[in-house]
Parts: C-alpha cells; structure tokens; sequence
C-alpha cells in the first residue's frame, strides 16, 4: 500500500500520551471552532451504516462540514458490505475516493479487515465489542467537570458491552479507576478485562468487575449505565429485561455518591437502565455529553485526516 495510514478502532492502538492529546485537541476545537474551518478542506469522509444511530451519523456529518470537508453517507443495506462485495474490495475501492472511511457495523473483525486494505483511515463509529468516539467524548465531558481524570473513580452499571470495554480501556489508558457492575452473566469480554487491566497497572487505574449493585457508586466520581438490549440484541429484549431487574441508576443509587455526575450514551430507556429522576436531574451531564461527539470527533477526524495524520 503506497500510505499506510493511522485506524481509530478500539483506542488500543493509541498510547495513554496521545490520547490525552485528543482530549486535549478535543478541548481546542471546542473553544475556537474557527481555527478548523479549513482544517480538511476538499476532503470526504464515508460513513457506513450497518446499524441506526442519530448522534453518530449527525455529529461526524456537521463535523466534517465544519472542518471544511464533506461527508457522505451510506446505507450499509445498500453497499452490504461482505455479501455484495468483500470487505477488502471495498476497503480499497472506497480508498480511492474518500479520504477517511467511518463505520458502524456488527462484527468487529469488519473494521479491523477495513483497516488492514484502505488506503485511507478507518474509524469505528461503534461495533458490537467496542465504541471508542463515544468515550473520548465521555472522558472530554469527565474532565471538563472535574479538571482531571488521573485517579478519578467511574462506576458503570448495567450490560458489559461495547460501552463498557470502550470505558475500560479509556479508563486504563487515563488512570481513571473503572469499576462495571453487571448481572451474572453479563460481564465484559475476560479478554478486553485482562487486557485493560494489565494497561491500567501501567498508568495507575483499577479496573474491575463486580455483581453487587448496592453501595456499588459510594466514592464514584462518574456512574455510567447504557441500554439492557444492544443493536443487535432485540430477540433478547424481554429475557434482558428480566435478568437486569436491579442494575438501574437510581435517585437510590446516586444518593451513594452526591457529588458525582451521570452519564449516559443515549439513546436512553427511562425506567429501565435509568429512572427518569437520574436522566434528567442535576447530577446528568447527558448533553453536555452529547454535544462533546461533535467535538471530540473533529479531534479524531483532524488527527486522522490532517496533516499529522499521515505516517
Ligand atoms: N451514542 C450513540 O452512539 O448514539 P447513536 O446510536 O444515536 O449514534
Ligand atoms: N450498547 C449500545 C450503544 C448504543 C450507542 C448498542 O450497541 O446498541
């Protein structure tokens, strides 16, 4: 391949340095949105869509917009990506064309065979195993509340998922300590744990996994929760609903941990993962939350994409 570029696909590939220097760049492009008005200029970015999203596909659309470029969506019905055409041939083909590929798929190994055939950088806009946009935006919207992370305690509740893998390798990159507390059944993959984990002895966070909800959030700094039910997940809907009976965030459950905030991906099930009273009460920070995709991700886009993306 005559460029090998640089892949966002699960923040693994990125040191604890140069992550922090997103939530930096992040921070930069939010106060002085101007300074990126040409920042891509005459560039494309592709995003693909295997699964819904409005936050994901909105926020990179109005981000490349506001960095001077351009961004085209595809409905991954339409381009069916591994079935009409093989992932390389596709990678390569839309390399040519574009000059960053986003997506948001199934299986994680889609993205990771983008990677290894385009020619231009692949961004997981959410997989079934990881969601790393949305933790950049998570960790921009912790720190921005509490000016650091080093040593602050997150407390996620609820499905060990995507969100919570993504949370746990950001966590061990930052020396933020991750602590998820999942019904039995419902852990993280041991793998992406130990590999967290090992990371985070490194930099100085605990990472860990837990069944007991009560007392779970005292000392939290952060308590996180996302759906019972991912994308994908739908045929498992009502036996999740029953199996996740007490892994809410409740008013009950924030009480542990007064001065901390509450965030949420979104999209959000109010009495189900979340009480309404917790959403949409003073401790959320939910859209604040929102909002930081669009920035965080100009930070990811300009590093890619820019000049300083090229390797
Ligand atoms: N949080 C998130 O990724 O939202 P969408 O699914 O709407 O993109
Ligand atoms: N875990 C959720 C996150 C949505 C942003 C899902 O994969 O559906």
């Amino acid at each position: 391949m005559p460029h090998s570029p640089r892949h966002l696909l699960t923040l693994e590939e990125f040191s604890p340095k140069e992550v922090l220097g997103l939530l930096d760049l992040a921070a930069v492009v939010k106060k002085s949105p101007a300074k990126y008005q040409k920042a891509l200029a005459g560039q494309s970015l592709a995003m693909i869509f295997d699964k819904s999203s409005a936050r994901t596909r909105i926020s990179f659309d109005v981000g490349m917009y506001q960095l001077g470029g351009h961004a085209l969506f595809i409905n991954g019905s339409e381009i069916q990506i591994g079935k009409r055409e093989s992932v390389s041939d596709t990678a390569k083909v839309l390399s040519r064309y574009v000059q960053g590929i986003m997506i948001r798929t199934y299986a994680h190994s889609i993205v990771e065979e983008l990677a290894d055939n385009s020619e231009a950088p692949i961004i997981n806009g959410l997989t079934d195993s990881h969601h790393p946009c949305q933790v950049l935006a998570d960790f921009q919207t912790v720190r921005e509340e509490f000016g650091k992370l080093k040593g602050l305690q997150l407390v996620y509740v609820g499905d060990g998922n995507n969100m919570t893998h993504s949370l746990m390798i950001i966590s061990s990159k930052t020396g933020v300590h991750c602590k998820a507390v999942c019904p039995p059944g419902y852990e993280p993959d041991s793998r992406i744990v130990q590999s967290a984990q090992k990371e985070g002895k490194r930099n100085g966070s605990r990472i860990e996994v837990v069944h007991e909800v009560r007392g779970s959030a005292k000392g939290a700094d952060v308590v996180y929760t996302d759906v019972w039910a991912s994308m994908g997940q739908e045929a498992e809907k009502e036996k999740r609903a029953k199996d996740f009976q007490g892994y809410q965030v409740t008013e009950k459950l924030m009480a542990e941990c007064p001065r901390a905030i509450f965030l949420h991906c979104l999209p959000a099930h109010r009495g189900e993962e979340v009480s309404a009273g917790v959403i949409d009460g003073k401790q959320s920070r939910v859209w604040d939350q929102a909002e930081n995709r669009l920035h965080a991700q100009k930070a990811v886009l300009v590093t890619l994409m820019g000049k300083r993306g090229k390797s």
